[in-house]
């Protein structure tokens, strides 16, 4: 490639995907950059642990938390340990596909407590080495390296960083793309390319490490994906580099124009139309209430946690913990949680789009697609932002910087009140503000964005809340008007605007949810509401509403579907501690808006992503169930899902037992949703129930007007 053109790929490949040379630079290369970094991060990191510039003290990290992540060292140790393992040596190709901490066994970690030594330290490493997959576990301290047998499992690691880059310019190898592309009017220069994972559908995909790339038009517009070269799909190999197969079905339909593709400020111009509001803050005059110690423990309130960063999952919580006002003891909520899984599956089954049924975590990397957030606007003043250690596929470390926020937020809301009506002939008005914290990262993967928030309340909830933004994978269309249409045809979508559709498409994110709730051993109950009928006579009234409990005893009593009218609560509750009245203490997962998927189960994406099939699942905690959809889920059967695990029916009651969650949503495009889309949110809960003897959040103290500031503003009324 000319060095001009070359450029311009590397250019798009900064927009589309991480590029690791670049992350990697910036942090180790410029020490001194801070560019993501607000004045008051400084402030606070300051405040909480005095220390040099970051990368010195990055580089330098230690694990003082069994749960740490691996550090720049450790990740560095372990390529050394591994590079000369005999199942490296004299390997034609090897690339780690992930390395991560092995957490040690959860009885330990339950048992540890600040100040101890931290464990052997253990890495969990996924290798690609000439063509086969290999788990493997390295002790960071004897450098020992242990063979892990999964099994015999279908499908592949989570794509490396490399296969990705590498996988959009392969197809240029090949004269016959080239020739196409040029023939459909696009310069070989404006070409922007897209890996898109294939799933599984038979033989095709059979013992090859495929991938499909698709391509768009960046002439003119930052927004490519507005400009999809339809129907041109280019199969790659990715353990060869080598095109398998070409397929353009698309030559008639003309590539979308780039007018108003741009989403980006300065390229709005009507701004002047949108009436400018005033500058909007929350301030913290005394500072956030929450500490971060030791990098990855997290106090604020009554809550104490572990967060940090994880390449696959994005962000992992662990040990988070309440300290009961009424007791002052902390106790035990939640041992882990985490996004598992997604499954985007797209609604169009014609050539160029029917294997686009996405599983981000297990795929691309939900963490590795997680980009720097930006301060102000992805989180407020004050937020503290924890960067991500990662290895790529060489197995070098990289940071990728302001990964993860944590703010708190207040949000104008009540946390709760009361006032007395003057018949009473009280003067009550007690009202308390409603402050929580989040826990925030964004993940870009490719055109998506997906926020995850974890929100901790005082009074216990905690509200785990996903929102959709960025750009929507469009289809190419001859049609510019709904009045071309001809009645029968099946769109597959909206027209968005001339040439393009939106396709329809849904979103699935699984959580998985280790409950311990006051200790590990735990009962999934349900709590049904029913209709009763008094008898003739009993009441003027004919019918109530009876709550009745069952304990669910086996995996496949606690199968959720969602039922608006045979409505249930589902509590996770330890049978072995009550109350002072005699329930037992609980939390109980709270539904809200959310979506089910109606594929048919056979359907191979549906049988992929059969995590799916019921919006809740209960299994008994087993340290190699933690992906839903499996442990390699590229281009997967979907024979190591939740689905296979829990119809194997075993007991959960009052066992250790993981609560598993799927929030989803159907998405059908419109207009609004051009050239980017503004962000659409659903969330469920964690609320206590029984767990404190009464409302936990009396002692929360109102606010004075002399404890608040009053900034200077200019008179609104001037
Ligand atoms: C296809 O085009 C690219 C970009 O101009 C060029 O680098 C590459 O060599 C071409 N491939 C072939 C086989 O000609
Ligand atoms: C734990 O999970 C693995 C992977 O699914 C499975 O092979 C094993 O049988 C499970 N163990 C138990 C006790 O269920």
């Amino acid at each position: 490639m000319e060095p001009k053109k070359y450029l311009r790929f590397l250019a798009l490949l900064l927009v589309t995907f991480l590029l690791i040379v670049f992350i990697f630079n910036r942090d180790s290369d410029l020490p001194s950059s801070r560019s993501f970094h607000s004045v008051n991060k400084a402030a606070v990191e300051l405040k909480l642990q005095p220390r040099p510039r970051k990368i010195v003290s990055q580089v330098s990290d230690v694990a003082h938390h069994p749960l740490d992540p691996l550090t720049i060292q450790e990740i560095n140790r372990v390529r050394v340990i591994v590079s000369s393992h005999a199942l490296f040596k004299g390997a034609k190709y090897h690339a780690l596909h992930s390395v991560v901490l092995e957490e040690p066994p959860k009885a330990r970690v339950l048992k540890w407590k600040e100040g101890d030594p931290v464990f052997p330290r253990k890495a969990s490493v996924i290798a690609r080495v000439d063509g086969e997959t290999h788990v493997l576990s390295v002790d960071l301290g004897s450098g020992r390296v242990q063979k892990v047998d999964v099994g015999e499992l279908s499908g592949y690691p989570t794509m490396t960083i490399e296969d990705m880059n590498t996988a959009t310019f392969t197809p240029l190898v090949s004269k016959e793309f080239n020739r196409t592309v040029v023939e459909r009017g696009v310069d070989l220069k404006d070409l922007a390319c897209l890996p898109i994972s294939l799933g599984w559908y038979g033989k095709k995909e059979e013992k090859k490490r495929l991938i499909k790339v698709q391509c768009y038009s960046m002439e003119d517009t930052a927004n490519f994906y507005m400009r999809p070269i339809e129907g041109l799909t280019v199969i790659v190999d990715m353990d060869t580099n080598e095109v398998v197969e070409i397929s353009d079905n698309g030559k008639d339909i003309p590539i979308p124009n780039a007018l108003d593709t741009d989403y980006r400020f300065l390229a709005q111009k009507n701004l002047h139309k949108i009436k400018p509001m005033n500058p909007i803050s929350i301030e913290q005059p005394k500072g956030p209430s929450f500490n971060i110690e030791n990098r990855h423990m997290v106090k604020w309130a009554n809550w104490e946690f572990h967060l940090k960063p994880d390449p696959r999952a994005g962000v992992i919580i662990s040990q988070a913990k309440f300290r009961d006002p009424d007791t002052r003891e902390l106790r035990n909520v939640m041992y882990k949680g985490m996004t598992s899984e997604l499954f985007v599956p797209y609604m169009d089954p014609t050539d160029a789009w029917y294997f686009k049924t996405y599983m981000d975590a297990g795929e691309y990397g939900f963490g590795l697609q997680a980009m720097p957030l930006v301060p102000l606007n992805d989180c407020p003043r004050n937020a503290y932002y924890m960067d991500g250690v990662f290895a790529a596929g060489d197995g070098k470390p990289y940071v990728r910087s302001n990964m993860v926020c944590v703010f708190e937020r207040y949000a104008g809301d009540i946390g709760w009140r009361h006032s007395e009506c003057p018949i009473t002939g009280m003067e009550i008005r007690e009202a308390r503000p409603k402050v929580t914290l989040v826990v925030r990262m964004a993940a870009s993967v490719a055109n998506y964005d997906y926020i995850v928030d974890w929100e901790f309340q005082t009074d216990g909830l905690i509200n785990i809340k996903v929102g959709l933004s960025g750009i929507l994978m469009v289809k190419g269309t001859p049609y510019t008007n709904t009045n071309q249409i001809p009645n029968q045809e099946d769109l597959y979508g909206t027209l968005l605007s001339e040439n393009v559709i939106g396709v329809i498409h849904d979103h699935y994110i699984t959580f998985y949810l280790d409950m311990d709730i006051d200790g590990s051993d735990n009962s999934f109950v349900k709590v049904n509401l029913q209709r009763q009928q008094t008898a003739p006579g009993e009441s003027p009234r004919s019918s109530y509403l009876k709550a009745t409990k069952s304990v669910a005893k086996t995996e496949k009593d606690a199968q959720i579907k969602l039922k608006l009218y045979d409505p249930y609560e589902f509590h996770m509750v330890n049978p072995n501690k009550k109350t002072r009245v005699g329930n037992p203490v609980g939390y109980k997962v709270v539904p809200a808006g959310t979506a089910a998927s109606l594929l048919d189960l056979d359907d191979p994406p549906q049988k992929r992503g059969a995590f799916t099939n019921n919006q809740i699942w209960v299994t008994p905690y087993n340290r190699s169930e933690e992906w839903a959809g499996g442990l390699f889920v590229y281009q997967s059967k979907g024979e190591d899902t939740l689905a296979a695990w829990s119809e194997r029916d075993r007991d959960i009651e009052n066992k250790d037992i993981v609560l598993w969650y799927t929030l989803g949503f159907h998405h059908i495009p419109c207009q609004e949703d051009f050239p980017i889309m503004p962000t659409v949110s659903s969330s469920f809960s964690l609320k206590p129930v029984n767990f404190f003897e009464k409302n936990p959040i009396l002692g929360i103290s109102p606010n004075f007007e002399k404890d608040l500031p009053v900034c200077q503003a200019s008179s609104s009324t001037s």
